[in-house]
């Protein structure tokens, strides 16, 4: 996730530069590991990039001027092919005589092979991006038809993924060129100037007019004037709207909270973190791995280290590597793990999983993993963070940049890692093992639509929340993966809520747990998909009926068609059906959007909930 700004105007001044770099702090919420602009002037593109905060480039340009210009765009970055250096930073140029720039947001999934066919060809690379790729393309396109639009349609056929590009060439000044696949991509209509931005944060001072291009459609502006066709060629149209939002409310994209926009895009979150992930034969590859598929092939024991949300990722991934590699695996939360004098060495992978990369704890744990010899693998979401430098290798997950405190798209993206990592694992062992994970590819390949289901049938979650606000404590039950799920959604509540949320393995509920039960007493309860192995389907609805027996209000988390659980529960949560182990992308959605709501409806901040920080960088 990164944001894109472009501008045309009527003449060569400041302005140009002035609404690019204005837009890129309105859109620094989508990335911040680097940032660039690019204009256009006589002598052809002048580029700016910086890696580090805005500030970094803004500190540039002041020292180094830019040229007054009629065409600029700008990008903030979020790393995700290549880390958060200067030579990754966008813009990118293209060509020998590097006269068109070009900046993107997303994955270009095919640009493994696309750029060893332009090294064949004698292209040289200075970054090590995905966008390289089509800034080459682009230029190539450009030479044979000498039309920026016409280039565009060239190279967005030979691309796959999710992008947003756009493009300025030396040639055509006044002309600005995007192309959306996938990924957001917005028109500001002005008098006598044009805009472009990732979504009406980029240009709110300037128009309220906007237009919202379709998918796959490519987007020409001029001062005057702006075309759309179709990645067809067809001559389309986008969807025209007034913004009625101020400018604060345009960064959460006209959502109340950093968490409620947060949770809506996980569908992207996960489907960001699959794409790019699989070779053209289907095999798995990882970003960055200093670690020989030898030595990871001889591991006989993973550890799980993390903290918060993340550890809950990691408790479901245990139930899933297990099960696919056959590889004890065990689950420690960071700050326990390097004072327990764990049972470590050259055959054990430490798999870290952290949003920021930053966790103190999470951090020493690696490093006390590298003391004993382990081999180590980071999941992170934040390039160039601490963490995934001081691993062997790393995935990162493609959630972008989350904002609020409590983590909601991060863990959905964990998860998505996790269950890649153990496929990869799976995969080098081949046999039966490997054939499964391709089936499982699959399967979560139709995660990110079933995500948006759940997403979309959430009216009825948020009012029962509403209903909810002055609960004084929620008890959350699960089993198999639903048990770190009910896990997430207890600590969701307490997170961001203040409210007291326990939750349980439903087969403990016997052995303790129940005494809670009084009449009353809300109880959430994830069930596992009727087709789950050992029966514990059954199991769980017996579960239900003892809590109901003794007065619990029963909300049922439950898989579409299972009708066994009408019987006992109050209120039946719907999500669609999927692999059991799988379900956990689905089941804690309702849960976020519970907290989520509750906490609003409490009259709390769920982006910044009290003695929280985002970051714990101390231990
Ligand atoms: C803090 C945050 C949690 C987060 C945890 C781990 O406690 O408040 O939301 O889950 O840190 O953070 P990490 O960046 O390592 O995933």
């Amino acid at each position: 996730m990164c944001g894109i700004v472009g501008y045309v105007g009527p003449s060569a001044d400041t302005v140009a530069l002035d609404v690019v770099m204005e837009g890129l702090a309105r859109l620094e919420y989508r990335g911040y590991d680097s940032a660039g602009v690019a204009v256009i002037d006589a002598d052809g593109v002048q580029m700016r990039k910086r890696s580090g905060k805005l500030v970094n480039l803004r500190d540039d340009i002041a020292a180094h001027p830019l040229p007054p210009t009629t065409t600029a765009i700008g990008h903030t970055r979020w790393a995700t092919h290549g880390g958060p250096t200067d030579a990754n930073a966008h813009p990118h140029l293209g060509g020998a005589e590097q006269r068109l720039a070009v900046i993107h947001n997303g994955i270009i999934e095919n640009f493994h092979s696309l750029k060893t066919g332009l090294i064949a060809q004698g292209v040289s690379f200075t970054s090590e991006t995905d966008t390289e790729v089509a800034a080459h393309l682009l230029a190539q396109a450009y030479t044979q038809s000498g039309d920026l639009t016409a280039a565009m349609l060239a190279t967005v056929a030979q691309l796959d993924g999710a992008f947003t590009l756009l493009t300025v060439h030396a040639d055509q000044p006044g002309v600005v060129v995007g192309a959306r696949r996938n990924s957001p991509l917005v028109v500001g209509l002005g008098q006598g100037a044009n805009y472009l931005g990732s979504d009406v944060a980029a240009f709110i001072g300037h128009t309220r007019d906007a237009m919202e291009l379709g998918q796959d459609q490519i987007v020409t502006i001029t001062p005057d004037s702006v075309s759309v066709i179709g990645f067809d060629g067809t001559p389309a149209d986008g969807r025209r709207y007034h913004v009625d939002w101020d400018a604060a409310a345009a960064e959460k994209g006209g959502y109340p909270s950093f968490m409620a926009k947060e949770i809506d895009e996980q569908p992207h979150a996960v489907a960001d973190t699959l794409l790019g992930r699989t070779k053209e034969e289907g095999e798995l590859v990882l970003d960055e791995l200093r670690v020989s598929e030898e030595a990871l092939s001889q591991v006989t024991k993973i550890v799980i280290v993390a903290c918060g949300t993340a550890a809950y990722a990691g408790m479901v991934a245990k139930y899933a590597i297990e099960h696919w590699t056959r590889i004890p695996c065990e689950v420690d939360l960071a700050h326990e793990f390097r004072y327990r004098d764990p049972v470590v060495d050259g055959h054990t992978l430490v798999v870290s999983v952290s949003q920021s990369g930053e966790t103190m704890d999470t951090l020493m744990a690696v490093k006390h993993a590298r003391e004993l010899g382990a081999l180590t693998i980071s999941i992170c979401n934040t390039h160039g963070s601490t963490i995934p430098r001081e691993s062997d290798a790393v995935i990162y997950t493609h959630a972008g940049p989350e904002i609020a405190v409590a983590s909601t798209k991060a863990f959905l993206a964990q998860i998505t890692a996790c269950y890649l990592l153990g496929l990869y694992l799976a995969q080098l062992r081949g046999g039966s093992s490997a054939v499964e994970a391709a089936a499982v590819m699959r399967d979560l390949r139709e995660m990110p639509a079933k995500i948006q289901t759940v997403l979309d049938r959430m009216d009825r979650v948020r009012e029962i929340a509403r209903f909810m606000a002055d609960t004084r404590s929620v008890l959350f039950l699960g089993r198999h993966v639903g048990y770190p799920v009910a896990l997430e959604g207890a600590l969701k509540l307490k997170e961001i809520a203040y409210i007291h949320a326990e939750g349980f393995a439903a087969g403990e509920l016997k052995h303790g747990p129940i005494a809670l039960i009084e009449p009353g007493q809300p109880v959430f309860v994830v069930v596992p998909g009727p087709d789950t192995p050992h029966d514990l389907h059954a199991k769980i609805v017996s579960n239900i009926q003892e809590i109901r027996a003794r007065g619990a209000r029963t909300i049922v988390v439950a898989q579409d068609g299972d009708e066994a659980v009408v019987p006992f529960a109050d209120e039946v949560i719907r999500v669609p059906v999927s692999a059991p182990l799988l379900q956990p992308l689905l089941t804690v959605v309702p849960l976020q959007v519970f907290a989520c709501e509750l906490a609003v409806a409490k009259g709390l901040d769920v982006d910044q909930p009290r003695n929280l920080a985002k970051s714990v960088t101390v231990e």
